[in-house]
């Protein structure tokens, strides 16, 4: 029985999240024809998706016909480094034009093809033009349209509430346990199904591009539930992010520059990329500047181009360690970064156009005008490829009845995401979330909740009130987000993070003696002493599976490794689980067998 201090409400399937992951798994369970509650712990429509800019990736093929689930597949594993799951990257690839046609016949307003397809252009990593995309304002259209779809199917959406604990019997789910952020008051959902679809968790570090919502959140909440987390050591640094003015150090510069021509400089006007490329693209990469021009002039145009890509398209991790390397050598930016030049290469009016949103991000917060000069840019912390370790088909924790999707999940995207991999991975595991949700809500019984359980909760969430004197939970934050980025950011090496974990240790002890004042109603102190708690599982996770990978892959690089292993770190993830205890123990899993058929496809050149 659940306490009837508490407000309660019964769902056979909640959602926690309502990015485009969330709304796209309670749109397919509500399509089942269930009752679902969505959850949010912002405003509807105020999703981090709509930081994804440039695009959505889909192998429709509709700017370049060679294009196919199946070269898809093997650029997504490519990017990945291999140790993506195989069955999650092929049901992504073979699914997403279908989820982007589905999103057009819903009110999507992509750009066009000059005969009135959705027009597809070029991002890292992929070999052909592949990003559906609406100038560079894409993850918002796809909110807007997931959004106004679901209203009308009668799910049930709660605004601005935080949930704190997932309520589970033994390895069962059976609901949440939460709190209004406005009145501060408990709420209780009784729920057959969860789907986790909280997003990331940059905001632990320092300069990131991500929303104050992304606190890990769902990764936190599962793993308490006692549900695994799996490949933690994978942080995405895009390397595009603006770093000046300093107030808005960290925002997203989308990929979509480069997409449509852009180049990164170094302080004496060199085009920088054509020293950082690895072996691994050398084959398909242009070295000459003319090569890259021919092809990025040729991709998009009738027939495509024999010409090499550009390196300025190399995959995130390459050319995020690149600006890292030239800021390093002496060679950035006046404020720490590389310039990056849209001006000399396309029309002011194509700029504005194309990259509107760009043109007035710089023009309103940096006083740049990016038609006639360079932005200035380097990496952010953008994107986790760890998260919740889910089933491949059908997004199941290791808790029946828990389901995750999108970024909070892990597997898809390997060590490094393609850009534009985000959006397509959102619909495609969102719906397959929501489905298996539903399916398994149908056959589970009416759970219920004891007293006790909910109590526990409760004293938790109210135990910072109840201290005499202690901790500042925004210090203890900046503490966390400085420690993340001088220990465990972009290159790694294991004695500073061995002294980040030490760090995350004593924060966590902090944690624990944190007091707020005042009353719960809008308590943001109160609030952010409760996602210190998810931020430092994530952080610790983070570093200890970093000091685990001995060798660099992806978003994971090492300078005391720093080559990648070709023998048991290729075959490995890294599992993180809470032990009896309630101390963190990590673990490496095989990877999943890859079956004959899919490696002919991953050995295949594209025709
Ligand atoms: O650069 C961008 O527009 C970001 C896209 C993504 O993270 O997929």
């Amino acid at each position: 029985m659940a306490s009837a201090k508490y407000e309660t409400h019964e769902h056979d399937v909640i959602i926690i999240g309502a990015g485009g992951a969330g709304l796209r798994a309670a749109i397919e369970a509500s399509n089942e024809k269930l009752s679902v509650g969505l959850v949010c712990k912002s405003l509807l429509g105020k999703a981090h998706t709509v930081m994804a800019e440039g695009g959505i990736a889909a192998a429709m093929g509709n700017v370049e016909p060679r294009d196919n689930w199946k070269v898809h597949f093997r650029d997504t594993m490519k990017g990945g480094r291999f140790l993506n799951q195989w069955r999650m990257a092929q049901l992504h690839a073979m699914e997403a034009p279908d989820r982007v046609k589905e999103l057009e016949e819903w009110g999507a307003l992509f750009d066009r093809t000059a005969d009135g397809r959705i027009l597809q252009r070029n991002f890292g990593g992929h070999k052909y033009p592949r990003l559906a995309h609406v100038g560079d304002r894409t993850g918002l259209e796809m909110i807007r349209t997931l959004q106004q779809h679901g209203v009308h199917l009668g799910i049930k959406v709660y605004m601005e509430c935080t949930i704190s604990r997932l309520l589970t019997d033994d390895d069962k789910i059976k609901g949440a346990f939460g709190y209004w952020r406005e009145n501060g008051k408990f709420v209780v959902f009784k729920s057959k199904a969860v789907v986790l679809a909280t997003g990331g968790i940059g905001r632990m570090f320092k300069i990131n591009s991500n929303s104050w919502e992304c606190t890990g959140d769902g990764q936190a909440l599962a793993y308490l539930a006692g549900a695994e987390l799996m490949d933690m050591e994978f942080m995405q640094f895009h390397p595009t992010g603006m770093v000046w003015p300093p107030s808005v150090r960290g925002t997203l510069i989308t990929e979509g520059v480069r997409g449509e021509g852009g180049t990164l400089r170094n302080k004496d006007g060199k085009r920088i990329m054509f020293d950082y490329i690895p072996e691994l693209y050398a084959n398909e990469t242009a070295d000459t500047e003319a090569e890259a021009d021919k092809w990025l002039a040729e991709s998009t145009q009738a027939g495509g181009s024999k010409a090499k890509r550009t390196p300025d398209l190399l995959p995130r991790d390459i050319v995020a360690r690149a600006i890292h390397a030239e800021v390093k050598a002496g060679r950035g930016s006046p404020h720490g970064g590389v310039f990056l030049d849209i001006a000399t290469r396309r029309s002011a009016e194509d700029i504005k156009r194309k990259l509107p949103a760009m043109y007035h991000q710089f023009k309103e917060l940096g006083d740049v005008d990016i038609t006639t000069d360079p932005m200035e840019v380097g990496p952010t912390a953008h994107y986790t490829m760890g998260g919740i370790r889910v089933d491949s088909d059908t997004q199941e924790s290791r808790i029946k009845g828990l389901f995750a999707a999108g970024e909070c999940a892990a597997g898809m995207h390997g060590s490094n995401r393609l850009g534009g991999n985000s959006l397509s991975d959102l619909v495609v595991f969102g719906r397959l979330a929501g489905l298996h949700a539903a399916k398994y809500a149908r056959d589970a019984a009416a759970p219920s909740i004891d007293d006790g359980e909910i109590e526990a909760a409760a004293t938790e969430a109210l135990a910072v009130f109840n201290r005499e004197e202690g901790e500042n939970p925004f210090l203890l934050h900046d503490e966390l987000k400085d420690s993340m980025q001088k220990h465990v950011g972009i290159i790694r090496v294991e004695k500073e993070l061995k002294a980040g974990l030490l760090e995350l240790h004593a924060l966590k002890a902090r944690v624990g003696k944190i007091k707020v004042e005042d009353n719960r109603h809008f308590n943001t102190a109160w609030h952010q002493s409760l996602d210190m708690r998810n931020m430092l599982i994530c952080a610790e996770a983070m570093c200890q599976a970093a000091i685990a990978r001995k060798e660099s892959r992806g978003g994971h690089a090492r300078d005391d490794f720093p080559d990648q292993d070709k023998g048991h770190f290729s075959k490995v993830n890294i599992v993180s689980r809470m032990t009896k205890s309630g101390e963190m123990e990590i673990s490496e899993v095989p990877l999943p067998e890859v079956p004959a058929d899919i490696k002919k496809v991953l050995e295949e050149d594209s025709k």
